[in-house]
């Protein structure tokens, strides 16, 4: 059948008020981008002409701007749901414009092909490639790919020509059989094949192709601080000292690390600890660090969701294709964040925490509780199911006025029951087989800004009885204190004492 080739803006038409969208990639990459600020044009045009145009958005997990952003400006979002980090949606979640369901990116997938979450009218799959039988070659994410093009009554392509078809083979393509018809993923190393390394769609679905010559909208990282160096360092000769007491074997466990600056220097660290052999990742995103201790020989093998990484990365990956080829898998995030595959394969997870309380529950999502920052990720795919799961975190935000351990977490995403070490520029708290108090002290010890030890010294010597002494008149005092006086530090538990 042949494709049909239209403009952004036609491909726009095809997309109507309250329809539920989904949309390739996975992060920035693999994310349309010429299809999204079209259907913004046309949301602005039907708003202005006062008729209403929303749209329900399924994604893998954050986008570019042209994509959130674009569409968050133009007032343009119905529903979003599994996780962002655009500023401007940011602002209209929290200003409740828009309704958003925070969900784990592995149940994404499933959940769509459950019901759970509605129709899926339109799929924008941004591709490397597309064939007129169907088969589609997605670019540098993947996400939910195959399974909303299956789902979807109509598929909107956008042919990225900055993406070369030469890409084709590094993906594999796979979506489990649902209950009770599900068998077990067959990985049993990072590098396991199990897919296709094209999407399949009924080719009469494709209502249009836009061809395009968009860069990806990949970010940079922070220049490494003392701070993140420090956090690095301190997982590196943590991750030493396991091997050296033989409850990591010698040959490693693959590595999982989550996004931005800290996960980065946490791989650059471990990368030139000579103590740490080569090593496997098999993770959600693949960040610049994989890439740089690839060609390093550092990394052997990345299994990931995306190739998240800055532009100049993705230049060198496409030039080089011959070396990273056989290096690089990518995969759908049910498979790249799958529990049972995170349990059988014993990742060491690394993920960041916004806030942890000093009994080792952990915040990832909420500001103080009621602002939503980004959304739980991939976070608890793998902290729950990984062989060892760590959170990192600097000690303190906002230059010391708040920190990131509190007596009890404004919001929880993790719990005490999944949370086996926090590793602070200070030090590393393992809190495996310890009681709620000896956890407490273990995290004040090694891991929380001088500024606060002796506030939550005193805060655990109140004298509260019972197996986790929670105050439940102060345990939110951290907070109130943030928000009265701005900063933290003046907490006064004289307030709170009988
Ligand atoms: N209270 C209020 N603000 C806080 C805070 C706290 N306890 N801790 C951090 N912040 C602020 C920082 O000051 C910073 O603000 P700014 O953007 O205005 O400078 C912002 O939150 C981000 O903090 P930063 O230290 O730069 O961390 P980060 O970029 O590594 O992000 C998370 C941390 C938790 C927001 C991020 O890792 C995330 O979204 N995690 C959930 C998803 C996830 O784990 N995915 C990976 C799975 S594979």
């Amino acid at each position: 059948m042949a494709l049909k080739f239209i403009t952004a803006e036609e491909a726009a038409s095809y997309v109507n008020h309250d329809d539920n969208v989904g949309f390739s990639g996975f992060t920035p990459a693999g994310c349309p981008k010429a299809v999204p600020v079209a259907i913004a044009h046309r949301a602005k045009e039907e708003h202005a002409k006062g008729n209403p145009f929303q749209i329900g958005m399924f994604t893998g997990a954050s986008t570019g701007d042209k994509l959130d952003g674009e569409l968050a400006r133009a007032n343009a979002v119905k529903f979003r749901t599994p996780y962002q980090s655009s500023k401007d949606l940011r602002t209209s979640l929290n200003a409740r414009e828009a309704h958003y369901f925070d969900l784990h990116l592995s149940e994404l997938a499933q959940s769509l092909r459950y019901g759970f979450l509605g129709k899926v009218d339109v799929a924008i799959i941004e591709a490397a490639d597309v064939t007129e039988d169907g088969e589609i070659i997605p670019t540098s994410g993947v996400g939910i790919t195959p399974t909303i093009c299956r789902l979807a009554d109509r598929i909107i392509i956008e042919l990225n020509k900055k993406h070369p078809k030469e890409i084709r083979g590094m993906h594999d393509i796979y979506e489990p059989l649902d209950p009770p018809c599900r068998r077990e993923i067959p990985i049993y190393t990072p590098s396991d094949r199990i897919g296709t390394p094209y999407v399949k769609v009924d080719p009469s679905k494709i209502v249009g192709v836009v061809v395009t010559e968009e860069e990806n909208e990949g970010g940079s990282f922070s220049p490494l601080d003392d701070v993140t160096m420090a956090i690095g360092e301190n997982v590196a000769n943590f991750l030493v000292n396991e091997m050296a007491a033989g409850r990591l074997p010698k040959e490693f466990v693959p590595l999982q690390s989550g996004v931005g600056n800290v996960a980065n220097a946490v791989l650059g660290c471990m990368g030139a600890n000579p103590g740490i052999p080569a090593f496997n990742v098999y993770t959600e995103v693949i960040q610049d660090a994989v890439i740089a201790l690839m060609k390093e020989g550092r990394v052997k093998f990345a299994s990931g969701c995306s190739l998240t990484v800055s532009n100049d990365a993705l230049a060198d990956i496409y030039s080089n294709l011959d070396f990273f080829k056989d290096k690089l898998l990518l995969r759908p995030q049910e498979i790249s964040n799958n529990p049972e595959v995170a349990r059988r394969l014993g990742l060491v997870a690394i993920n960041t925490a916004l806030e942890a309380d000093i009994f080792g529950n952990i915040n990832s999502t909420h500001v103080s509780g009621t602002r939503m920052m980004n959304g739980i990720g991939g976070s608890g795919d793998f902290t729950r199911s990984a062989m060892l799961s760590i959170f990192t975190t600097p000690s303190t935000a906002k230059g010391g006025k708040i920190s990131a351990f509190v007596p009890m977490v404004s919001h929880m995403d993790h719990s005490e029951h999944s949370v086996k070490v926090i590793i602070t520029e200070y030090g590393v708290a393992d809190l495996r087989g310890k009681s709620p108090i000896q956890r407490a002290q273990a995290i004040i010890d090694n891991c929380v800004h001088p500024d606060y030890k002796p506030l939550l010294t005193e805060y655990l010597n109140m004298g509260v009885k019972g197996h986790t002494p929670q105050n439940l008149e102060a345990c939110f005092a951290f907070h109130k204190e943030l928000a009265t006086s701005g900063d933290m530090r003046n907490v006064d538990w004289s307030k709170y004492k009988a």
